[in-house]
């Protein structure tokens, strides 16, 4: 504040009465906001009704926030959506900061993501990104395309759920009713931008639209699922491993662990975060990871050869073969900077901050826009462009030390999965590039293939990603020994797939 007692506030748009800055989001905030910034500057106060919000859209701002002032906007999101979303941010995501946070933080890492668990995981990653490489190859065999979409989706919560439930949740019945609901959930976090959710007084329009039936409907569908698996574990027999995530809370719930209060609903909404944080983001990742090389054909072969020739005679391959392949680590740093899958990540200050001479008032939203960041001249060179090699010779990485790279977050609440989620991408993209050459059907080019994004918790693909082998690869068409390996492959995927 100057001396006079004024609060000196960070540039804004000019607003409509009432609905403030709404009006200029668009179906794509991310976009609407990074050209806000672009004619006001990388450092906005937008109203949101009467909500203020803070959009960010620069790294040196970003590490202001995310490491300088990092106490002051360790809180979420204050909305109601999110809220009921999220068990009364009762888990880990939506949780105000204080020491629930902290200890449930504790609880999350240890239990589920500690580097010793992480390690452990190994083994499940390379058995699931094995069965879907079984999986499209038999695809491959009775149909030309495969929708990879939907089979990365399936790959990252089975991946996540054998870690945390010690079993795949998709096979079972509540895990596909949880799943399906997981687009429904999407769909009202998109729609969170509504004039009910911030002007008080607008709030019956929700009721009249039908929002706010569908969204209790939601809560209420997918509680009872996340019962049901409660109770499923909880009816356990003596001689059944109880070594999982799940299980843990529950020993934590039940009081085995002094000074930690975790009650039911919290043992539930961490479950939520584990399914809501941990799906969609990694499966948005690949999808956008594998739209990129299909578009820009020599970089996914100068991927291949690199992956070919380190497995040169191995067909299996494992996390120290990772190690060595160093562009598939920079085709993948360079997928997070160029369709970073959370795009604009919330927190909101907790106290009276000033941040580069600009007065923050406590409560206001924080949005750092990672999409904007990605494309700041300021750190990229030609950033529209996907090049991986600008991350060959450099040391930027996104485990929260580089602030123009950070798709996780940084500081306190930065991303507890950001290991399992690169670790999963890896071994995937490793194997699909292995064991496949890509094309897109009906010989459509990989130029022609469009980069139109929906909004909704990740920024995902509009349209769904069906690929197919590239006809040089097509060898079990070729000759009768060939069909034989062919019918080979089928049998085995047949036993392997149980069907
Ligand atoms: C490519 C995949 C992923 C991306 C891009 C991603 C991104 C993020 C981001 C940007 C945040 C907010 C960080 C901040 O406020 O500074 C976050 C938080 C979080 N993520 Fe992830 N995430 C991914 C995968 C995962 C996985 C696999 C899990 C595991 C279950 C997970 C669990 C969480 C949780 C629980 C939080 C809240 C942490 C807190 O508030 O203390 N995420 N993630």
């Amino acid at each position: 504040m100057n001396s006079g007692g004024k609060k000196n506030l960070p540039p804004s748009p000019p607003t409509l009465p009432l609905i403030g800055n709404l009006h200029q989001l668009g179906s794509l905030p991310h976009r609407a906001l990074w050209n806000l910034s672009r004619k006001y500057g990388p450092i906005t106060l937008l109203k949101f009704g009467k909500q203020p919000v803070l959009v960010v859209s620069s790294a040196d701002i970003a590490k202001k926030i995310l490491k300088t002032h990092d106490l002051s906007f360790a809180n979420r999101s204050v909305l109601i959506t999110p809220k009921k979303l999220l068990y009364d941010f009762n888990g880990l995501l939506g949780s105000p900061y204080g020491t629930q946070w902290r200890n449930l933080r504790t609880i999350f890492v240890h239990e589920l993501l500690s580097n010793t668990k992480l390690k452990s995981y190994n083994s499940i990653m390379e058995e699931e990104t094995g069965l879907l490489v079984e999986k499209i190859a038999y695809k491959f065999l009775t149909l030309s395309t495969v929708n990879l979409t939907d089979a990365f989706k399936t790959l990252t919560n089975d991946m996540i759920c054998r870690a945390a439930f010690g079993r795949r949740f998709s096979e079972t019945q509540q895990g596909k009713e949880y799943l399906e609901g997981l687009k429904e959930g999407e769909g009202l976090v998109s729609s969170t931008l509504t004039l009910g959710e911030f002007i008080p007084c607008l709030g019956w329009i929700n009721w009249l639209t039908g929002f706010n039936a569908a969204r209790d409907m939601y809560v209420m569908k997918q509680d009872k699922i996340l019962e049901a698996v409660l109770e499923e574990h909880l009816n356990k027999g003596a001689d059944e491993s109880k070594d999982n995530f799940v299980d843990l809370l529950l020993g934590i719930h039940k009081g085995n662990t002094p000074g930690v209060d975790v009650d039911r609903s919290t043992v539930k909404a961490l479950i939520a975060d584990v399914l809501g944080a941990g799906t969609k983001t990694t499966s948005t990742s690949l999808e956008w990871v594998m739209t990129e090389l299909i578009r820009h054909p020599t970089v996914m072969k100068k991927l291949q050869d690199e992956i070919r020739e380190i497995m040169k005679g191995k067909q299996h391959i494992t996390s120290h073969d990772l190690e060595k392949m160093h562009y598939l680590k920079a085709v993948i740093k360079e997928t997070f900077r160029f369709h970073p899958s959370v795009v604009m990540y919330p927190r909101a200050a907790r106290e009276y901050v000033n941040v580069m001479g600009y007065d923050i008032s406590p409560e206001t939203e924080v949005l750092i826009n990672l999409w904007a960041i990605g494309r700041d001249p300021a750190c990229w060179q030609e950033p529209e462009k996907f090049i991986p090699e600008r991350f060959l010779n450099s040391s930027v990485d996104f485990r929260g030390f580089d602030f123009e790279l950070i798709p996780f977050g940084a500081g306190r609440r930065i991303c507890p999965g950001l290991e399992f989620a690169a670790t999963s991408m890896e071994h995937t993209l490793a194997n699909l590039m292995h064991k496949f050459d890509w094309a897109l059907p009906d010989g459509a080019r990989g130029e022609d293939l469009d980069v139109i994004e929906k909004h909704g918790l990740t920024i995902s693909r509009k349209n769904p990603l069906p690929m197919k082998r590239s006809n040089s690869q097509s060898k079990f068409k070729k000759g009768p020994q060939n069909l034989v390996m062919g019918i080979r492959l089928l049998e085995e995927c047949e036993d392997l797939l149980g069907s």
